[in-house]
């Protein structure tokens, strides 16, 4: 028997590793910490913590370096290629306000 506590639980890639590293980063892509503040800013912008229902957290690698930096967006298992403040501003206003995907962002991660 499954819970699901949140409506919306994102996760934002903010690995980091040394430059030269064979799987890279997605904070070397451009992600991490600089999209995250963003990402809280515009949750506190449009009051999106009140329902409750909302989640967004840092995490470590998720697994599919290659295409990122990444977000993804459980249970629905919507995975966002993410490389800049803008593309956040897109996210929040439509997936999370608007319930609307954002199509030209979305990746389909696969293992290889
Ligand atoms: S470093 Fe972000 S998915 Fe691996």
């Amino acid at each position: 028997m499954s819970h699901l506590p949140y409506q919306y639980h994102a996760f934002l890639c903010a690995q980091s590793r040394p430059e030269g590293h064979p799987r890279g980063c997605c904070t070397s892509k451009g992600g991490g910490a600089k999209l995250y503040e963003r990402l809280a800013a515009k949750f506190s912008e449009k009051n999106l913590w009140e329902s409750g229902k909302l989640s967004i957290a840092t995490s470590s690698c998720l697994g599919f370096c290659g295409y990122g930096p990444l977000m993804v967006i459980y249970p629905q298992g919507i995975w966002y290629k993410v490389e800049t403040v803008e593309d956040i501003d897109e996210i929040v206003e439509s997936h999370f306000v608007n319930h609307k995907p954002v199509e030209r962002l979305i990746v389909t991660p696969e293992k290889k």
